[in-house]
């Protein structure tokens, strides 16, 4: 029994121990994106960039399955003219169980998941990753900074450096400031259980490198820029309605204070006859 109990304890304390060198810190940079702050909203014509990169960079790898093609004509979206959404639709070929073969994709389906190369999906990767932010994942850099999902997209976009002196050739994966979760080489972790450089090992190549694609508007292709607008895309395909939820909000905050002055006044007006008589 006594054995048992001091085995659990170490096995725990091995496992606290694994966890502390885990934590490794990373640097994830803040970018400007159109969509802070309470009046922010998406960039058209940077939605339709990061349409563009998504599908000539990373359709390959990942998959958008919980995107239908119709909402790249939405307003607030990309906002494709229908034309050009119901072509786009029809580069993708997709698997319809109803006919049991493949035939060309409609504005009605969706994106089509990719499996092949082991990526996750990134219809939802920008919320799902915002849980990053701030000491500990508090969330302070986002409620301060406006710092999410998006600022962590490009981060690791851009975030590829060259491989640090301490890691063995051979080390599977590619040296990342921006990713936590990877591999990390024990060579790299000193006497103390530290990390010895920031980041860790991605199972991604890197994507991009700048000059990647030509955009019809000219805008600049940077790797940063290009890292911002295919992060701004993924923004919106994880919450397309996010200027919906803000002029609600918005909405909602104003109707609260017309309500609070009101109430101030009607309880001025209620007491005034009360108030002088001694
Ligand atoms: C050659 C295939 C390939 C291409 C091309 C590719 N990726 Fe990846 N990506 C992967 C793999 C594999 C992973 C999983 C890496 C891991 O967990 O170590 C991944 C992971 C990711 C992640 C998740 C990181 C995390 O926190 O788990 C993001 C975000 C991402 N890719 C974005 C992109 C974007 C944006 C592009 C296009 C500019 C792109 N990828 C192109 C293979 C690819």
């Amino acid at each position: 029994m006594f054995r048992k109990l001091t085995l659990t304890a170490a096995t725990a304390l091995a496992l606290t121990t694994g966890q502390a060198i885990a934590e490794s810190e990373t640097h994830i940079e803040d970018f400007d994106f159109s969509f802070e702050g309470p009046f922010g909203s998406y960039d058209q014509m940077q939605l339709q960039r990061g349409l563009q990169i998504y599908t000539e960079n990373c359709s390959s790898c990942h998959g958008l399955e919980y995107v239908a093609f119709r909402t790249l004509h939405d307003e607030g979206g990309p906002a494709l003219p229908e034309d050009q959404m119901r072509a786009y639709a029809e580069f993708y070929e997709i698997y319809d169980p109803a006919i049991d073969d493949y035939r060309l994709a409609t504005p009605a389906d969706k994106f089509p998941a990719v499996t092949a190369a082991g990526a996750p999906d990134l219809s939802l990767m920008a919320k799902s990753r915002a849980g990053f932010h701030g000491p500990l994942g508090s969330g302070l850099n986002q409620l301060f900074k406006g710092m999410g999902g998006a600022e962590y997209i490009a981060s690791i976009l851009t975030g590829y450096e060259e491989t640090p002196e301490c890691a063995p050739e051979d080390f599977d994966g590619y040296y990342n400031v921006a990713f936590a979760a990877g591999g990390f080489p024990e060579e790299c972790i000193d006497d103390h259980g530290h990390h010895m450089v920031p980041g860790s090992w991605i199972g991604m190549p890197q994507p991009l490198w700048g000059d990647d694609v030509e955009f019809a508007d000219g805008h600049s292709t940077d790797i940063h820029h290009e890292a911002q607008d295919i992060a701004a895309f993924l923004m919106w395909t994880a919450e397309p309605k996010m200027m919906d939820r803000k002029h609600a909000g918005l909405a909602g905050v104003i109707l609260l204070i017309m309500l609070s002055v009101l109430l101030y006044l009607t309880n001025k007006r209620l007491w005034a006859p009360h108030k002088h008589k001694d």
